[in-house]
C-alpha cells in the first residue's frame, strides 16, 4: 500500500530560513516502523512550533512534519496489542522531532509509543488535552508525589494561559486546590477563573528581582511553565517542604538561585519531562485525564479551538509570540 495523504511540510529555503506548506506525501515516504496509524487530529504545542521554524535543538533534519501529538486509528501493527480499527494516542518520544509527527494524515512508528485511547476521552478530547494535557498531569502528579495537598495551601501556575498553563489551573481544581494563576494577559482573568483559578497575577506580581535568598512563605506548590525570573521567584516564595514543578522554558532556560530554599526549607524542583515517561506512568496519567481530572464539557469548550493543517501555519506563529489562549487542535480530516 502506498496511498498519498497530506501533511505540512517544513522546508529549508536555499536563501536561508524555512518555509511550511501542505503538501501531497505517500505513506512509502514515512520511517520503516511498525505501527502505521491514520491520524484523525493532532494538537499545536510550543516544541512544535520550534520545529515549524527550524530550531536544530528539536528537529536535525529538513523537509520535516511536525506534531508531537497524534490520534487516530491503527492501520497496520505488528504488535499483538493492537489490531487495525484500535484508536490509539502517541505523544512525546520521537514523534515529531526527528520522525515525520501528527501534521500529516498518517505517522509511522514504533508501536512502543503508542498507548490505548481510554474510554472516557474522544480522539478530539485527547488531543484538545495533547502534550499539554499529559505535561499538566505529569506536573499535578510530582506535587501530589512530594505531598502537596490543597489543605496545605495556595498552588501557583505560571504562564496560565497557556496549553501546560491551562490545564494544570483546571486539573488543580478539579482536586480541589486554590490556583493562583500567573499570566501575561490583561485580559485572560474572566477565562482563567471560569477554567477554576481563584486568584489572578500578573507576571510582574510573580517575579521578583531584589536579590533576595528567600521570600515570604507563599506556595504549597507550584507548576512552572516559563522558567526564568519567575522561576526563582516562586523557589523563594515556596512554603517549608513545598514543592515546585518545572516544565517549560518559554521565558528563559536559566535558573538562578541559591541554595537557601533547599537546606532552609526543604523545598524540592521537581523537573518533569513528558516525552520520555515510561509507558506505565503514560498509561497512568491518560487514565486519570479521561476519569477524574477530565476537563468538563465547558471547560474544553472554552480551552480548545480547531483548526485544519490550511489554518494551522498562523496559529505556530501565534504560539512563538505567546498569543494561544488554550489549545489549538488540529483536525486531519475524516
Ligand atoms: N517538560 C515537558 O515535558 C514539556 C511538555 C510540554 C511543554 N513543555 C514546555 O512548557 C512550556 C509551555 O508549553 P505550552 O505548549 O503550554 O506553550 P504555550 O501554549 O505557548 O504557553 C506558554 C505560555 O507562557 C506564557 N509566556 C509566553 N512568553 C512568556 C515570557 N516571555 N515570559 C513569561 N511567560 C511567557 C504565556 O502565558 P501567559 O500569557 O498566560 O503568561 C504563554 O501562553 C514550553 O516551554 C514548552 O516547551 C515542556
Amino acid at each position: 500500500m502506498d496511498q498519498e495523504f497530506i501533511a505540512l511540510v517544513v522546508s529549508e529555503r536555499s536563501e536561508g530560513g524555512f518555509e511550511r506548506s501542505v503538501t501531497t506525501r505517500r505513506l512509502a515516504d514515512l520511517p520503516a516502523n511498525d505501527a502505521l496509524i491514520r491520524v484523525r487530529y493532532s494538537s499545536l504545542n510550543y516544541k512544535d512550533a520550534l520545529s515549524a521554524t527550524g530550531h536544530r535543538g528539536v528537529t536535525r533534519r529538513y523537509p520535516h512534519t511536525p506534531g508531537i501529538d497524534a490520534a487516530g486509528e491503527v492501520v497496520e501493527s505488528a504488535s499483538a496489542d493492537y489490531k487495525p480499527g484500535d484508536e490509539v494516542i502517541v505523544t512525546g518520544y520521537d514523534l515529531g522531532m526527528n520522525t515525520p509527527g501528527g501534521f500529516g494524515q498518517y505517522i509511522r512508528v514504533p508501536s512502543a509509543w503508542v498507548v490505548r485511547k481510554p474510554e472516557g476521552l474522544t480522539l478530539r478530547e485527547s488531543m484538545a488535552l495533547g502534550t499539554a494535557g499529559f505535561t499538566a498531569a505529569l506536573s499535578v502528579h510530582q506535587l501530589r508525589r512530594h505531598g502537596v495537598t490543597p489543605e496545605q495551601g495556595d498552588v501557583l501556575v505560571s504562564g496560565a494561559s497557556g496549553g501546560v498553563g491551562c490545564l494544570a489551573v483546571v486539573i488543580l481544581s478539579k482536586l480541589g486546590y486554590r490556583v493562583v494563576a500567573a499570566t501575561g494577559k490583561a485580559d485572560a482573568g474572566d477565562w482563567l477563573r471560569q477554567l477554576g483559578a481563584q486568584e489572578i497575577l500578573s507576571r510582574d506580581d510573580v517575579r521578583d528581582s531584589s536579590g533576595k535568598a528567600l521570600l515570604k512563605e507563599r506556595w504549597a506548590g507550584v507548576v512552572d511553565t516559563v522558567g526564568g525570573e519567575i522561576l526563582a521567584t516562586a523557589i523563594k516564595a515556596t512554603k517549608r517542604g513545598g514543592c515546585v514543578a518545572c516544565c517549560g522554558n518559554v521565558a528563559s532556560p536559566e535558573l538562578h538561585t541559591t541554595v537557601y530554599p533547599f537546606i532552609l526549607r526543604g523545598v524540592t524542583l521537581q523537573g518533569v519531562d513528558s516525552a520520555e515517561t515510561p509507558m506505565p506512568l503514560r498509561a497512568q496519567m491518560w487514565c486519570n485525564l479521561a476519569g477524574e481530572w477530565k476537563p468538563s464539557p465547558a471547560a474544553f469548550e472554552a480551552i480548545a479551538q480547531t483548526v485544519t493543517l490550511d489554518g494551522l501555519s498562523p496559529m505556530i506563529d501565534a504560539i512563538l509570540q505567546g498569543r494561544i489562549r488554550g489549545r489549538v487542535v488540529v483536525d486531519l480530516g475524516g
